[in-house]
């Protein structure tokens, strides 16, 4: 599904000192395209992931998914909307801990009406007979792809990545994005993923940098590199 913001802004007032983290973003991502975002810390990236996936509302400004306005949604509608729509990963896996992998993975298809079974997406992110493994059991790659399967689990047609390779060593970092790149292909989502990293924008069709709330440069990526070519930083 395609995105389009127009003059969104976000406004944190609830600070002693109001911040803008959105500065009047214009942006289009059509359907099927593998964004990065790229940007310094602060520069607003987590918040703009957050307001176009529906997690935290504009203070200005319209936002569009494919036919239908998410800035115009009461909050019931908005959490059908992203349930069975959208999926989010993370930098911290955010898994529970009482549950095993296979109820983890279903946590993800709760209340969803056309979903993958969770075997079929343990298989994959890579990790066919995990089902019954405990969270403390993995390690932190194998913890983000449970990850990765519980936001797959609902056949999301946008994927939101907010530093997912965040808190991974490079080999594991550079798996995870094969993966990302490979479930791409495969199920014909829409990816956006933020990152600080530049190394990590030369896998995307287009880079879009930020900078104190702004959308500085936006890009075709020419250049384009596999997971496993690039120099990392
Ligand atoms: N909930 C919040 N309340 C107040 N300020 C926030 C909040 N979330 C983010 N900010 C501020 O908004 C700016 C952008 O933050 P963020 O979107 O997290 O940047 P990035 O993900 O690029 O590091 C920063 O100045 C940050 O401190
Ligand atoms: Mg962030």
């Amino acid at each position: 599904m395609s995105i389009a913001l127009s003059s969104v802004w976000k406004v944190f007032t609830e600070t002693k000192v109001k911040v803008e983290a959105l500065k009047g973003v214009d942006l289009r991502i059509e359907s099927g395209e593998f964004v990065v975002v790229l940007g310094p810390s602060g520069s607003g990236k987590s918040t703009l992931l957050n307001v176009t996936g529906g997690l935290d509302g504009v203070t200005e400004g319209e936002i569009r998914i494919a036919d239908d306005v998410i800035t115009a949604m009461s909050e019931k509608e908005l959490m059908r909307f992203r349930r069975n729509r959208l999926g989010f990963v993370f930098q911290q896996y955010h898994l529970l801990s009482t549950l095993n992998v296979g109820e983890n993975v279903e946590t993800g298809a709760y209340g969803v009406k056309d979903s993958y079974p969770y075997s079929e997406v343990l298989r994959m992110v890579g990790l066919d007979g995990y089902e019954k493994k405990y969270p403390f059991e993995l390690s932190g790659g194998e913890q983000q792809r449970v990850s990765i399967a519980r936001a797959l689990v609902k056949k999301p047609k946008i994927l939101f990545c907010d530093e997912p390779t965040g808190a991974l060593d490079e080999k594991t970092g550079k798996a995870i994005l094969s993966l990302l790149k490979k479930l791409h292909e495969e199920l014909s989502m829409t990816v956006v993923l933020v990152t600080h990293n530049a190394s990590i924008a030369q896998i995307a069709d287009r880079i879009i940098r930020m900078n104190s709330g702004y959308i500085v440069e936006d890009q075709r990526n020419e250049q384009k590199v596999s997971p496993d070519e690039i120099a990392w930083h």
